[in-house]
């Protein structure tokens, strides 16, 4: 990892919990014990509908959203601009997850909504990441694709606000007949990833922190960090248990010393 270059722990809490008193509860149990926590970035990614009460618990813990449109405004019937994630109070925003793109997200809509997202300032967290592994390695070219179409146009000088979350598919929680991958699959990704976006941006690309997603839990976090060539990891089912999040960001802590 660059010098200088803050370690982030993100929690995606997906379409949980089903109400904002859940989530205050949540977000307040997490705040009381990161008070420490000062080389790790923190940002929780709850449903937009939470984003105005959580706002005023924290300064220390970021929030983002977990999608946000390209169009500015105008007609488009239950969207969220980047705009409005931003005058909320969210700084970043998750794009392309593979639960969307199951939905039928697009590469090219991901792109315009990275564009979209950083020309309102936020911090865009562009997911990649293959459904599955084959012997011939065409999961790297699926990567591969991801990438250059996602970041296709994105200025030179704001790629450094892009973060990159490796999810590959088969490994989150939700997928059925999933399998942990292991910090090695994580390293061998990243360290594609990394020649891709030098090979695209240059030396810019270095200021991208690149994390791993997929089912990260406290027992395989120290692990992910010490072999899996990563600034940082996204948790989505650990991030809903205060305790085993708050364990995720002390182990990130105390792995940037
Ligand atoms: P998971 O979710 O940690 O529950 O696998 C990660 C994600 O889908 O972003």
């Amino acid at each position: 990892m660059q010098a200088g270059k803050n370690k982030i722990i993100i929690a995606n809490w997906k379409m949980n919990p089903l109400t904002s008193k859940e989530a205050e509860k949540l977000f307040q149990h997490i705040i009381k014990s990161v008070s420490l926590v000062k080389r790790t970035a923190i940002v929780i990614c709850p449903p937009s509908l939470y984003l105005a009460k959580l706002r005023k618990f924290s300064r220390k813990i970021l929030l983002g959203a977990q999608d946000a449109f390209w169009g500015e405004g105008g007609p488009f019937t239950g969207e969220i601009s980047g705009e409005m994630v931003y005058n909320i109070g969210g700084r970043y925003v998750i794009l392309g997850h593979s639960e969307r793109r199951a939905g039928g997200e697009t590469n090219g809509e991901v792109n315009k909504k990275i564009k979209a997202s950083l020309t309102a300032g936020l911090r865009p967290i562009l997911c990649v990441g293959e459904t599955m592994r084959d012997a011939n390695h065409s999961y790297f070219n699926s990567v591969k694709n991801q990438l250059a179409e996602c970041l296709d146009g994105v200025k030179k000088d704001l790629i450094h606000k892009v973060v990159i979350a490796y999810e590959p598919v088969w490994a989150i929680s939700s997928t059925p007949n999933r399998h942990d991958a292991t910090p090695a699959d994580s390293l061998e990704m990243t360290i594609f990833i990394r020649k891709i976006i030098s090979d695209k941006f240059g030396a810019e690309a270095s200021k991208i922190r690149i994390v791993y997603g997929g089912s990260v839990s406290e027992k395989d976090a120290g692990d992910f960090f010490k072999n899996g060539g990563v600034d940082g990891l996204l948790a989505g089912k650990a991030s809903l248990d205060a305790k085993k999040f708050i364990e995720i960001i002390k182990i990130c802590e105390a792995s940037s010393r």
